[in-house]
């Protein structure tokens, strides 16, 4: 995937801004609040339809505006497509077009524009909720393995339906009546997400060597309930304590991975900085799987690069990620700490908001 140009209008502090990409690496250089973060976050909005800082589209909507607009035209290099994507958002309505046709569908923007995201905080997929594992996983299975959305949308369905059963307490064969529906998915749902994990799994080992070492580095994947009898005998046994709980505790959405490094969890053995650089590893391996399975290159957002990295941390995942041969957009607060590797690159600079060449 390439961004051949990127149009922001009145997004946070960004008046405007017309930038055309490289297809390689494009450094974001700026100093503190100048709106580095910002741009990553305009393109990450129109290949997920939704923020990365949790809030909502209507906040990034410049102070001073009643609108705001991004729009994006991507080249799908292995395909020979390309497209256009914008969005377009005021105070009452969201808006994401993509090749003049309106959506309001998530999994198109992310099919049109696959992307992957590391920024100072990644270290939390060790360290907080499997939510954020979860997350990792299933963007890759998502990319990977068709089976698995409408599957997990189906999931979600109908596990809504059994917990507002268990909710206001409804007589227990309307809240089995669930059952059947939840394991059919719920398996294909497991299915496709051990398949993923096993490719990771064997994608890994180039990646961590150069960046952490050569200490083995382990996943033990959890489905989501207890039991070698499969999932349906799981949530059979279970229903008592559903029921008492009045939510259904066990299923693929309570899937987690644990990733161990020679036997300890890594986030106990590893320090901030290798937890970083770990981290980016994993995301970088699902960037090659994404590559090797569907001849897709996803477009790395890496956001402050330089954060608790020094020197030589910097250079090996700057030459890791040289050789994703993906297209980036990487962040930096100042020139200098742009690695040797990737100094040759386009870089743009922001200042209060005003994105130069
Ligand atoms: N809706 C908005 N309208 C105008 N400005 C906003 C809006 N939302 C956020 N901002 C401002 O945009 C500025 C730039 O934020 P951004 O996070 O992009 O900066 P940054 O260059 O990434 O900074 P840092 O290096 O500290 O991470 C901040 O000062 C923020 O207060
Ligand atoms: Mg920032």
């Amino acid at each position: 995937m390439r961004l051949e140009s990127l149009y922001v209008d009145h997004f946070r502090c960004i008046r405007r801004c017309d930038l055309q990409a490289a297809p390689g690496i494009n450094c974001i250089v700026g100093d503190n609040a100048s709106g580095k973060t910002s741009v990553l976050e305009s393109i990450y909005i129109l290949g997920r339809g939704q923020s990365f800082r949790q809030s909502q589209l209507s906040q990034a909507i410049h102070h001073d505006a009643r609108a705001l607009t991004v729009r994006a035209l991507v080249e799908n290099d292995d395909l020979g497509a390309t497209h256009r994507i914008g969005c377009h958002i005021t105070k009452r309505e969201t808006a994401f077009k993509l090749d003049n046709q309106t959506t309001t569908r998530r999994y198109d923007l992310i099919s049109a524009l696959p992307l992957q995201h590391i920024d100072p905080n990644v270290h939390r997929l060790l360290e907080e909720g499997p939510q954020h594992r979860r997350h990792f996983l299933d963007w890759g299975v998502f990319h990977v393995e068709h089976a698995f959305f409408p599957a997990w949308r189906r999931y979600r369905r109908a596990l809504k339906q059994r917990n507002r059963a268990l909710r206001y307490q409804r007589p227990k064969h309307e809240i089995v009546a669930w059952d059947a529906e939840l394991v059919e998915q719920g398996e294909i749902v497991d299915a496709c997400r051990r398949r993923y994990l096993a490719l990771v799994k064997e994608q890994l080992p180039e990646n961590t060597e150069a960046l952490i070492g050569e200490d083995a580095l382990v996943f033990e994947y959890q489905p989501g309930w207890r039991g070698n009898d499969g999932y349906g005998a799981a949530l059979a046994a279970t229903l008592d304590q559903d029921v008492k709980a009045r939510f259904t505790g066990n299923g693929p959405h309570r899937a987690d991975i644990r990733i161990n490094i020679a036997a300890t969890r890594a986030r106990d053995w590893v320090s901030r900085g290798q937890q970083k650089i770990l981290t980016a590893a994993l995301l970088l391996a699902q960037a090659h799987i994404l590559n090797d399975l569907r001849g897709l290159k996803p477009i790395l957002l890496i956001d402050d690069m330089a954060a608790e990295l020094g020197q030589s941390y910097r250079e090996t995942l700057a030459k890791e990620i040289v050789r994703s041969q993906a297209q980036c957009f990487i962040t930096f607060l100042d020139r200098s700490l742009i690695p040797r590797v990737l100094s040759d690159e386009r870089v743009f600079h922001v200042e209060q908001g005003v994105v130069s060449a």
